[in-house]
């Protein structure tokens, strides 16, 4: 079995202590940091840019998944890459040319992805599947932590799922399948079993209180969860 990845968004972590929640959550297992960039304009709300992911790299040794919900794209590429970012995504409705955003991401030494929100279609995928390193659906509508999983994402994990195997089976480089909002103790299951290996959980980790290990406690169970189904 392939071991999971857990990727905790420090969009619900405590900002005033940043460096201390990256560090307990590193501590505590996580895979990757995801770091959700938004900009009040692509979605309805405004979170941190390039000098914050500067800020806590240092702190960690884990990768920095960053999340673009912004418009246009291109301009900050450079900016994360430079930052310490390891993983850059972004939306393709979002760049106006979205095979050369993806190709900028990967010269500027990160590894590339596109985001799918819950009405966009895989069609995206159609002619950037050798460009991709990870392809990263939303369970949610972009903006906010602590929203609700969107059932229909299981039908379309798996339609990704398919896709990347088709691809990897023709010889094709690994992509990683990701999924991110309202990912919780009791969904976790089924949707690895739908096909995810990566997993972005926000409220899910930094909602448990990190006094007597309770981050080691939700992510070893969410470890746990992924695979009891
Ligand atoms: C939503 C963000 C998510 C968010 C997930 O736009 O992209 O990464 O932090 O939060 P939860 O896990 O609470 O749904
Ligand atoms: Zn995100």
């Amino acid at each position: 079995m392939t071991p999971i990845r857990l990727a905790p968004s420090i969009l619900s972590a405590d900002f005033a202590r940043l460096g201390d929640e990256v560090r307990a959550i590193e501590a505590a297992g996580a895979d990757l940091v995801h770091f959700d960039v938004m900009d009040n304009h692509y979605v309805p709300n405004l979170t941190i840019g390039p000098l914050v992911c500067e800020a806590i790299r240092p702190h960690v040794k884990i990768g920095i998944d960053v999340h673009l919900m912004v418009e246009p794209v291109d301009a900050l590429i450079p900016l994360f890459a430079k930052a310490g970012a390891n993983i850059i995504t972004f939306h393709p409705e979002a760049s106006r040319h979205v095979d050369r955003t993806l190709q900028l991401i990967r010269d500027h030494g990160c590894k590339a992805g596109l985001v799918f929100n819950p009405a966009t279609p895989l069609e995206w995928l159609d002619h950037v599947m050798d460009r991709l390193d990870v392809v990263l659906l939303m369970s949610v509508n972009p903006g906010f932590g602590g929203q609700k999983f969107i059932p229909s994402t299981l039908a379309k994990l798996s339609d990704a799922r398919r896709r990347i195997d088709a691809h990897t089976a023709q010889g094709g480089q690994p992509i990683w399948l990701e999924v991110d909002g309202g990912v919780k103790l009791d969904n976790i299951a089924q949707i690895v079993q739908a096909g995810a290996d990566t997993l972005v959980a926000g409220s899910a980790v930094f909602g448990a209180p990190d006094n007597d290990g309770g981050y080691h406690t939700v992510m070893k169970q969410l470890r746990k969860n992924a695979r009891s189904e």
